[in-house]
Formats: structure tokens, C-alpha cells, sequence
């Protein structure tokens, strides 16, 4: 998979990318994150990227010149499934959103700065706007490094154990159980007896059922979801 990630501010997205899992998949050539500098794109002497809103009022806007000029230039190398900008009034993310977005081969990120963009980005290139939750950032780059991870880390190979992935929360519309490692008894807190038993499917029933509590617990609209039919999933996979 390819990530292209268009920024004003580049090196907010250089440490994310250098470590550990998502660093692993680079090495491993899985997946390619190449973040853009929209100044590499400006207009006029001054590399201006940001203008006042007509009509005025507080803050600058991402002006359509360079975004324009940069995506232009990027769809010269490559063929994009997504183009998507990041935003607080974008379509909420999810773990079904991800799974989808997984499945890509190429896919462009903007990250929206100050004010925002010019609209007229929006309706000329974007084909997806996301959100990871309702507040706000002050720009998109931990939002898209949020995204691109959640993605990454689905590729087949990108995780050591093809099994991990799907035993993560959400991944059945449940929270995952919780996890031990030793001691088994620390001061006295002991491990649950079951999981040192070594009988897969008792440890796999007690996962299940644990599951199921936690999520009762802290995410019941979870399970209500699931009794609805995954509605509200199957709304997200565009
Ligand atoms: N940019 C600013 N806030 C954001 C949010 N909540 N999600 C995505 N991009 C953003």
C-alpha cells in the first residue's frame, strides 16, 4: 500500500512513521508513506499556501492554487482509490472504515490547516472526508497519522501474528478481553485460573464471555449495533 500524506507542517508526521510497527512495514516493504510539503507547491515568491476568507472574519484558508498543483502532480505518478482530506466534519472513523481503507492499494491524505480549505478543493478532488471524533485539532497530521496507522497495521504481514488483528476490539463489534502476562500472582492479585489451564477452548469461551461483559460494561450502543444488524457498520464501507 501506498499512503501519501500532503502537510504544511511535515515534521509533525516524521516520528509516527520511525517506529516500531508501522516502521516494520516499511521495512518489510508492505506498506510506503511519503509525507509532502504543500510549500514545495506554493504560488508567488512568498510560497504562500494560506489567504484571509473572503467575506473576512478570523483565521487564514489553505488556498486551492498549490493543493491543486500538488494532487495534479501526484496523480502523474499514481492512480489513487481514495483522496481524502481530514477534517472534524467528516464521516466519523471506525475499525470498519479502516478495514475498508485496508484494502486499497493507493491513497491520498490532505491535511486541512488553520481555517480550513478552500470549499472548492473539496468538491474539484476529494473523494472521502474523515473525522476521528468530535473535537477539534489544530491540524489534520495526528488525525491522518491516527488513520494511516489503524490501516497499516491490517495489511497481511505488517503484524507478526496474522492472528492479532482480529482479535482486537471492534473487529467482532465487541471490546477484547483483558490480558495477563506473568507473574501470576503479583502481591497477591492472581491471574484467572483458567487462562493457566492450558484447555483452549475453556480459555477461549472465558475470552468470549469476558468480552461480552466489558463491553456491556463500558460500550453497550456496541452490542445494540450488532442487534440492529450492523446498520451503522455496514453505512460506513463505502
Ligand atoms: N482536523 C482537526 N480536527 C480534526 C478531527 N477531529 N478529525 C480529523 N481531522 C481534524
Amino acid at each position: 500500500m501506498h499512503i501519501d500524506i500532503i502537510t504544511v507542517v511535515p515534521g509533525l508526521l516524521e516520528s509516527p512513521f520511525s517506529h516500531s510497527i508501522l516502521k516494520r512495514a516499511e521495512d518489510k516493504g508492505l506498506a510506503k508513506i511519503q509525507v509532502i510539503n504543500l510549500r514545495d507547491y506554493a504560488v508567488g515568491k512568498k510560497k504562500q499556501v494560506d489567504d484571509y476568507a473572503f467575506g473576512g472574519g478570523a483565521g487564514m484558508v489553505m488556498m486551492i492554487e498549490p493543493i491543486a498543483r500538488c494532487i495534479e502532480a501526484l496523480q502523474k505518478e499514481r492512480t489513487y482509490d481514495e483522496i481524502i482530506y481530514m477534517t472534524p466534519d467528516g464521516e466519523t472513523f471506525d475499525q470498519p472504515m479502516a478495514n475498508a481503507l485496508s484494502l486499497h492499494q493507493n491513497l491520498l491524505i490532505l491535511c486541512g490547516h488553520y481555517k480550513g480549505i478552500d470549499e472548492r478543493v473539496r468538491e474539484k478532488y476529494i473523494t472521502k472526508e474523515i473525522s476521528i471524533g468530535d473535537f477539534v485539532l489544530s491540524g489534520g497530521e495526528i488525525a491522518a497519522a491516527v488513520v494511516a496507522d489503524a490501516v497499516i497495521r491490517l495489511i497481511p504481514g505488517v503484524l507478526n501474528d496474522e492472528t492479532s488483528a482480529l482479535t482486537d476490539s471492534f473487529q467482532d463489534g465487541l471490546l477484547a478481553p483483558p490480558v495477563y502476562t506473568r507473574p501470576a500472582n503479583y502481591e497477591g492479585m492472581n491471574v484467572p485460573e483458567v487462562l493457566l489451564s492450558g484447555h483452549e477452548a475453556k480459555i477461549n469461551d472465558w475470552r468470549f464471555e469476558a468480552s461480552v461483559r466489558r463491553t456491556q460494561e463500558r460500550r453497550p450502543d456496541l452490542l445494540n449495533k450488532q442487534e440492529n444488524g450492523g446498520s451503522d457498520t455496514a453505512s460506513n464501507e463505502k
